[in-house]
């Protein structure tokens, strides 16, 4: 078993190593397996923050074959939250104020903000929200708070961020004042991490009970147990009769549900089934290569929540812009236009219609010549999340 914590900080990396490492010896930071992907973080919440990197992370290893069965990808969210201010800085505690903005600046800033606030209404916290995303899909948070007031002036130098102005009462000190193992016995971190392992010990117990390789995803068998929350579409386009790449992204991806091939495949579409293997639903449509063919010109699929409309993009003009292909799609019901043709990769919003172009798999044009595809996952409730991934060059 191998956890993967989406971090580039090497302290909170050891803190940890520390207090998991009897959970598993093999933990890593994504940065160490060469993974500089930064998911958005677009959450209201610290869990919600923390759930999106780690999936995002998943994803993206999930995309490019690195995901193995048995990994747990686990990140966290973390954050000042000031009652008096209504729980500010709280998610934005890094961006507060500016994200270039110092400390010591930001630091001044909250204690002005409180200058009428005394006593129990200068109570504030450091809040720490952990996810472990399994490599199954399924989810686990925990959440650790650290409590005190806000200080009348900064004081302490050890630590970090707002360490200097959370007064710890019980102490007569700041946590800027305690030493880095008094600070890992008592924080928010080492709560939720701790809870985290707590967590993780039991459920891999019960999984171990009930016979399942915890995290493995290539086990989803009909009354397994255990069923992958989601499915998986890979999206390319013109292969034009050149499939090593296509047939290494399939070995690479594993498991999918669906391939979709945009066109000018240029008569290999029965090789490329036979690659993607039984139980792969494959689509595909007509390039302006593809002649003596009988795919079909365009097709109309389900994927989730969302109608897709399938197109090579030549009669559309994909080449100039995209207003007569988003205007088929809405035609036709739906909110997806998937093309090629243009052999570079897109992916924006036109006119309520999400335009996808996964580039070429084979003959790349765009400026840094990468081959590429798209891959989709679909969750459970039908929502798409779309993941554009690039080949290396040899
Ligand atoms: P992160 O989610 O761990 O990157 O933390 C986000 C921000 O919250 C940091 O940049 C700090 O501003 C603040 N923060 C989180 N934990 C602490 C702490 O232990 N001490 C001081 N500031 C913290």
């Amino acid at each position: 078993m191998r956890i993967i914590f989406a971090t580039h900080n090497k302290n909170k990396m050891k803190e940890i190593r520390q207090i998991l490492g009897d959970v598993t010896e093999d933990i890593v930071a994504k940065s160490e397996l060469g993974i500089d992907f930064e998911p958005v973080e677009t959450g209201k919440t610290f869990a919600e923050n923390a759930e999106l990197k780690a999936s995002g992370i998943r994803s993206y290893m999930l995309a490019h074959g690195m995901l193995e069965d048995d990994d747990i990808i686990m990140s966290d969210d973390s954050g000042l939250c000031v009652n008096y201010m209504l729980g500010m800085p709280g998610i934005y505690s890094a961006r507060y104020l500016g994200e270039d903005t110092s400390y010591d600046i930001k630091n001044a800033r909250i204690i002005h903000e409180l200058r009428f606030a005394e006593g129990e209404e200068r109570a504030a916290h450091f809040a720490c929200s952990i996810c472990a995303v399994f490599a199954d899909g399924r989810v686990f948070h925990t959440e650790g708070k650290f409590e005190g007031l806000i200080a009348k002036e900064p004081k302490g130098t050890n630590g970090f961020g707002y360490d200097p102005i959370l007064y710890l009462p019980e102490y007569g000190k700041t946590s800027a004042e305690l030493t880095a193992e008094e600070k890992n016995s008592m924080s928010h971190r080492g709560k939720a991490l701790r809870a985290m392992r707590e967590l993780l010990k039991r459920v891999i117990g019960e999984d171990r009970e009930k016979g399942i390789n915890s995290g493995a995803f290539s086990e989803k068998k009909e009354g397994s147990g255990l069923v992958r929350p989601f499915q998986t579409a890979l999206i390319v386009s013109d292969s034009h009769r050149k499939d090593d790449n296509l047939k290494d992204v399939l070995k690479r991806l594993g498991m999918i549900d669906y391939l979709i091939h945009l066109g000018d495949s240029e008569g290999t579409e029965h090789m490329i089934k036979q690659y993607a293997g039984d139980g792969v639903e494959c689509y595909f449509v007509q390039g302006n290569n593809d002649f003596f063919t009988e795919l079909p010109r365009e097709q109309v699929i389900t994927l989730g929540k969302h109608k897709c409309f399938l197109t090579h993009g030549h009669y559309y003009g994909v080449g100039m812009d995209l207003t007569q292909l988003t205007e088929e799609a809405r035609a036709r019901g739906c909110d997806i236009a998937m093309f090629g043709h243009t052999h570079r990769p897109y992916l924006r919003e036109i006119n309520g219609v999400t335009c996808i172009n996964p580039g070429s798999i084979s003959y790349p044009r765009q400026s840094d010549r990468r081959p590429s595809y798209m891959v989709v996952d679909v969750s459970e409730e039908g929502e798409l999340t779309y993941h554009q991934v690039y080949l290396k060059l040899h």
